[in-house]
């Protein structure tokens, strides 16, 4: 039996088991037992995938996974990267502000248990992805958010800095001279840094840091510090991840919704298509104004991305190579 119908049977009766470890939580037969261990021969690991061209973040998390560190370790350290990089204006120092000149950033983390920590519209601090890890370890919330958040932060070690650099006030004030929000496919869309791995052990974890959208109004949430929209794992099946404009990815908590499109047997690949397509049916004609783009990982280690509009790109370091590659999209000239 293929793989996949070999997934789709099984999640009717154990939700689409494929991982060792909860074997033994289902009803399968001995011979489905082993079909299950067989296709885990097939399966690529250490890897990781991520939003956009991060070749140094991917680099960041591929030497943590060759150590023998867990998919945990991996996707935390990549996106400290990214977030200490003032060169990324979409993520942690250097992000650029909301309309009030504020950097104000979101970030969230899940692990191989299905925990969750998530950070909202924190400012002054660099590394929230950190924050949002000791959310999840540290305390009983799964959400801290602005002050709190920080002064959470700050509790535990955290220093304090502007975030704001040169560049991105420019920027801003130049934004002020009109003060027009008309968001720039993959240009004022391009977000945020959403990282999947799976680790030695096959244990898969993600995380997801941004600044959110350019001048966006203060007090404004995106999808990427929330659960199953900007970032969903199942280390049973995999996980996605989101970029793009939040407020889409939200209505259709799409990242989720990819987890369990691959946990009824589709491919990643055809997981980020259906997600897509159903954020665009949805949007009517306005999907022509927004990018939103997902990455997708299941637990063999096979990797999935589309995007509404051209030229989202993506960063998969696996088998010992760094690879950016360009993403299928929706949007293509009708004949
Ligand atoms: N995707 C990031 C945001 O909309 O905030």
């Amino acid at each position: 039996m293929k793989r996949r119908n070999f997934l789709k049977k099984a999640s009717v009766s154990c939700a689409g088991v494929v991982a060792s470890s909860a074997i033994g939580s289902c009803n399968l037969s001995t011979s489905e037992k082993s079909i299950v261990f067989s296709n885990l021969k097939q399966v690529t690991r250490p890897i990781v995938i991520a939003t956009w061209r991060v070749a140094k973040a991917t680099e960041k998390a591929w030497e943590i996974l060759q150590n023998n560190g867990t998919a945990l370790d991996a996707v935390e350290q990549g996106c400290r990267v990214e977030e200490a990089d003032v060169k990324n204006q979409s993520v942690g120092k250097g992000g650029l502000p909301d309309r009030d000149g504020n950097v104000t950033l979101d970030a969230c983390i899940m692990d191989k248990f299905g925990n969750y920590g998530a950070v909202t519209a924190v400012q002054n601090i660099t590394h929230v992805i950190s924050v949002a890890r000791k959310v999840m370890e540290e305390t009983p919330h799964v959400i801290l958010t602005g002050e709190g958040a920080k002064k959470f932060a700050l509790s535990k070690g955290f220093k304090e800095e502007d975030l704001l650099t040169e560049s991105s006030k420019k920027a801003w004030l130049k934004w002020k001279e009109t003060s027009l929000y008309k968001p720039i496919i993959n240009i004022e869309n391009h977000d945020t840094i959403g990282m999947l791995a799976i680790d030695k052990k096959g244990d898969i974890s993600g995380a997801c840091t941004t600044s959110g959208l350019s001048y966006k109004m203060a007090g404004r949430v995106g999808d990427s510090a929330i659960i199953g929209s900007g970032l969903f794992i199942d280390n049973e099946i995999g996980g996605a991840t989101a970029t793009g404009m939040g407020e889409e990815v939200l209505k259709t908590v799409g990242s989720f919704l990819i987890v369990e499109l691959m946990r009824q047997g589709k491919s990643p690949q055809k997981a980020c298509e259906e997600a897509v397509k159903r954020v665009v049916k949805k949007s009517g004609e306005r999907y022509k104004n927004f990018q939103v783009g997902f990455i997708a990982l299941n637990k063999a280690g096979e990797t999935g991305a589309y995007c509404i509009h051209e030229w989202f790109n993506y960063q998969v370091y696996a088998k010992g190579e760094n690879k950016n590659y360009k993403s299928n999209y929706y949007n293509k000239p009708k004949n």
